[in-house]
């Protein structure tokens, strides 16, 4: 089994002068002494929270460390890792010698570092192909939940650290859910309680000669407060960068076919149960019949029988007017899972992959998600729902 060690995040401290972790308390610092032998000594990999989900990692510069990620996860080898470090000084060795950052990925790490957000950069030599795919950038972000940042730092090694779930699975924001996917296929799990953002970092290329921004994978940091920030700190410069979304505002070549963003190819987020999207706004757009809710249940019921009652699993906004709408379908037992306002992205973020890990634990034969707007945390949101969902349908409520 695997051994869970609890280590509490307020027990860990960092002064903004110094990159240092302040630990207040034994049990803290002997679980990270311990997941630090464990990355360095055995070169293993030790599961620990960050920020945004619970991460797989192993030291970065190491290739048979680093390969220990892709066979527990069952991940495919043409998909990069990223690269995890703690302070600035574990930038410099990761990209070519006299490597100049550019302004704009400049402005964004002084902005939301540490913190949800991954940047690109040309890669060192000495970075393993295998953690960048053999492409000639590689992924850096430093999280700013404590126990991550200090275990980067007391390991004094950047880690590599995919979300922490077999290859295809919603991430884990929470330590129960890594032991119930990993448990045996890791030595080690760093208990750092919830995830506080509990969707993925946002990966963005500032590396395009046109000196515009590209949103690779939408995550944490939103899109608004990356325009934001640009147009703060850019306010000087000839031209304020724009922020392009992948698919929306461009789609590379080298993007859409691997092994350049791999993650995008892939099936992702898919629980073990059946997920449908459920349409709901008016500005949605595609070929369906809007029908009832019932009808739509009853074919679900002829196509995949069930023994016994019908448990669907739901997740929508918590002032959504569904929530009214499953009354009016007969014979079904209901798991009513609520992320939160609509007008809360942000908590709605925070309660996706919790919530869907939940209705699959709870052994749901189906669950339903309802869209949200696409805005803030809802690109995000939107981003993962529609890679976990196999079908979606439209509904007329009211
Ligand atoms: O929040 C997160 O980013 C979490 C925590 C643990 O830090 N990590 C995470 O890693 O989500 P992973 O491996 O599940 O997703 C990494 C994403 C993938 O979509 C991958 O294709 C992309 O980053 N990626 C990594 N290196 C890249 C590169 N050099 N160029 C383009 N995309 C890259
Ligand atoms: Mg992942």
């Amino acid at each position: 089994a695997s051994q869970v060690l609890k280590c509490d995040p307020s027990t860990i401290t960092f002064s903004p002068s110094s990159d240092e972790p302040q630990i207040t308390c034994d049990e803290t610092r002997n679980a990270l002494s311990l997941a630090s032998r464990h990355l360095v000594d055995l070169q293993q990999t030790v599961v620990f929270p960050t920020e945004t989900v619970y991460g797989l990692g192993a030291l970065a510069l190491n290739a048979t460390a680093a390969a220990k990620i892709f066979s527990t996860k069952g991940r495919p080898p043409d998909n990069p890792l990223i690269v995890h470090i703690s302070s600035l000084s574990m930038l410099r060795p990761l990209t070519p010698r006299g490597y100049v950052i550019p302004k704009a990925c400049e402005a964004l790490m002084k902005h939301f570092w540490p913190g949800p957000l991954t940047l690109l950069f040309p890669r060192n030599e000495n970075i393993p192909d295998i953690i960048t795919a053999g492409q000639s950038t590689v992924a850096v972000r430093m999280p700013s939940h404590p126990v991550a940042r200090a275990l980067i730092a007391t390991a004094n090694a950047p880690l590599a650290a995919p979300s922490a779930n077999t290859s295809g699975k919603p991430s884990p924001t929470r330590a129960e859910h890594v032991y119930r996917d990993l448990n045996g296929k890791v030595g080690l799990i760093l208990d750092g309680g919830a995830c506080a953002v509990g969707l993925e970092s946002t990966v963005v290329d500032a590396l395009h000669s046109d000196g515009h921004i590209r949103v690779l994978r939408p995550g944490g940091i939103t899109v608004e407060d990356l325009e934001r920030v640009l147009s703060e700190e850019m306010s000087g410069a000839a031209e304020i960068p724009k922020v392009l979304v992948h698919k929306r505002d461009f789609a590379d070549e080298a993007l859409e076919n691997a092994p350049t963003t791999p993650g995008m190819k892939y099936r992702h987020y898919s629980p073990s149960v059946p997920v449908v999207l459920v349409l709901t706004l008016p500005s949605s757009s595609g070929n369906f019949s809007t029908t009832n809710l019932s009808a739509h249940i009853s074919k679900f019921r002829q196509e995949t029988p069930v023994e016994g009652d019908l448990r669907i699993g739901v997740l929508a906004p918590s002032d959504s007017k569904l929530w009214e709408t499953l009354q009016s379908v007969e014979g079904v037992i209901w798991s009513r899972r609520p992320l939160g306002p609509m007008a809360d992205p942000a908590l709605m973020a925070h309660n996706l992959f919790d919530g869907l890990l939940h209705l699959e634990k709870e052994g749901v034969h189906l669950i339903l998600i309802e869209e949200v707007e696409e805005d803030r945390e809802g690109l995000a949101i939107m981003n993962r729902v529609r890679k976990a969902a196999s079908d979606s349908i439209r509904i007329s409520m009211g």
